[in-house]
């Protein structure tokens, strides 16, 4: 392995010179109250700029991306990102806007948050949208405010309970719980959909409602969606679509007429946003119209032909980020959706269940499927054959793909499967990837059958190999300390 820049560290060396000061040198330390000032030397790398430039360099080749390569991670939707949506946000007129602008001077940019509100609407079956989450569990957070802020503003203060799926994201049950709800979990059948009876049973006048992703995160579409929306509208609740999984029914189907009345829509997954890595996202959250006035403030609004922003709305839950969510975000997924057109996104979407069904069709004889049915944009796979076997896991499968040069599929979840590998495809990727990729699934479910060790031991190409992943998770060490 290379050495850290840390190690590369030569005194006084650097690579910027600057000019003489033309202003005398002012002492910080008058301005900054002295309990916030370091009392220690920053200890930063002094290397040349050749060595600064081969740092970072060499980092930027560690990366794997959508564009390096295919990254079939479940529930996350890592789509290709048209490169004509990054050039769109970088547009001056755009990314320089400052948020303090007088209205009259972002008109565009109030066209396109308003156009992005309507579009949204109208692809999800929603009465209104608002922009301003930051990500797909801050959307969340948000339409679960809004649902608790409807039955406060009924008076109907008993409804202290959501119910969530056992297969959920945990972002739903940490959301629900964070709102100040109590978490009732319903359980799914053996299709792995919501088991209808165990949701006529917990369905009572102290639940809220019920958190829903359609198609779940078992890929599978929620084929009784009508009749859970009855049970939970009939007990006086809400039902809240989780939008992650919007690529697997976008232009066929539409929540709001599936019976949904709140959503979150992830854009950096759906449509075309580049996410990962704690990278900016947008979960704009959409209602129906008896929740319009709870919407998180302000919605942006078309007098005439002139566009503003409204902040008067009383009964909003408030603000939930500062200024108007992540707006760059916003504008590159209103290109994609501007480039697709209602066709095009119909299209993507049936590509992506395309390419999930060919993959499921072609793993099945060499692993196992728990519900192999049709499915919608992902399906799930396990080890359970390779386990039987020769004790290979789901964890020694993912580590030996990485040694075929592919990120691994989400692993682990859906909880409600054990020994689960996750596979999302997408719609970007062509028939001949898919097959490169399965070549490498077979090769390995071959391997952990002739030279089970090869599996077990992987990766054997990384750079860092297997790690202590409790420890990791329980003790990070995520900075470098001087030896
Ligand atoms: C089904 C589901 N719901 C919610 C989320 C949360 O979205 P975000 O990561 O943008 O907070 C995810 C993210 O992976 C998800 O897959």
């Amino acid at each position: 392995m290379s050495k850290l820049i840390f190690e590369r560290h030569i005194k006084d060396s650097n690579s910027f010179t600057l000019p003489p000061l033309a202003v005398p040198a002012a002492d910080i330390s008058d301005s900054i109250p002295r309990q916030f000032l370091r009392n220690q030397h920053i200890a930063l790398p002094e290397v040349s700029e050749v060595e600064a430039v081969r740092h970072f360099t060499e980092l930027s080749t560690r990366a794997y991306g959508v564009d390096s390569g295919f990254y079939p991670l479940g529930s996350c939707t890592m789509k290709y990102n048209p490169k004509i949506n990054e050039w769109a946000s970088r547009l001056p007129g755009l990314a320089g806007l400052h948020p303090y602008q007088p209205e009259e001077t972002i008109q565009g940019a109030l066209q396109i948050y308003y156009e992005m509100q309507e579009m949204l609407s109208e692809i999800t079956g929603m009465d209104g949208f608002s922009l301003q989450p930051a990500a797909g569990a801050h959307g969340e957070m948000a339409g679960v405010m809004t649902i608790k802020a409807y039955h406060q503003n009924r008076q109907d203060h008993q409804r202290t309970k959501m119910m969530v799926p056992d297969s959920a994201h945990g972002t739903n049950p940490a959301t629900a719980n964070m709102v100040g709800f109590e978490v009732i979990e319903v359980e799914s059948n053996n299709r792995g959909l919501v088991d209808l009876d165990d949701l006529r049973g917990k369905m009572n006048e102290q639940v809220a409602g019920l958190m829903l992703t359609n198609p779940n995160t078992l890929g599978l579409f929620e084929e009784e969606i009508h009749e859970i929306a009855a049970i939970v509208h009939e007990g006086g609740g809400l039902l809240y679509y989780d939008g992650a999984n919007l690529n697997g029914v976008m232009g066929i189907a539409r929540p709001g007429d599936m019976g949904f009345d709140v959503i979150h829509v992830n854009l950096h997954k759906t449509f075309g946003t580049p996410h990962g890595a704690g990278g900016p996202g947008s979960g704009p959250v959409g209602v129906k119209s008896i929740l319009l006035d709870f919407l998180p403030r302000p919605v942006a609004v078309k007098k005439g032909d002139t566009y503003a922003f409204d902040y008067d709305m009383p009964l909003s839950i408030g603000k939930v980020k500062n200024f108007y969510g992540n707006f760059g975000v916003i504008v590159k997924a209103y290109v994609y959706i501007k480039a697709l057109g209602a066709e095009g996104i119909k299209q993507a979407c049936q590509h992506a269940v395309l390419n999930a069904n060919y993959l499921r069709h072609q793993l099945r004889d060499n692993y196992n499927i728990p519900l192999d049915r049709l499915c919608k944009h992902e399906f799930i796979a396990n080890s359970k054959r390779q386990a039987n076997q020769n004790h290979v896991s789901t964890m020694d499968i993912a580590k030996r793909l990485i040694d075929y040069g592919y990120h691994p599929p989400t692993i682990y979840f859906p909880l409600i499967v054990s020994e689960a590998m996750m596979f999302e495809p997408t719609e970007t990727e062509s028939k001949e990837r898919l097959d490169e990729f399965i070549e490498a699934m077979r090769a390995i479910a071959r391997e952990a059958e002739e030279e089970p060790e090869l599996v077990t031991n992987a990766p054997h190409n990384a750079v860092i190999r297997r790690v202590d992943e409790v420890t990791a998770a329980r003790k990070p060490v995520v900075k470098w300390e001087a030896p």
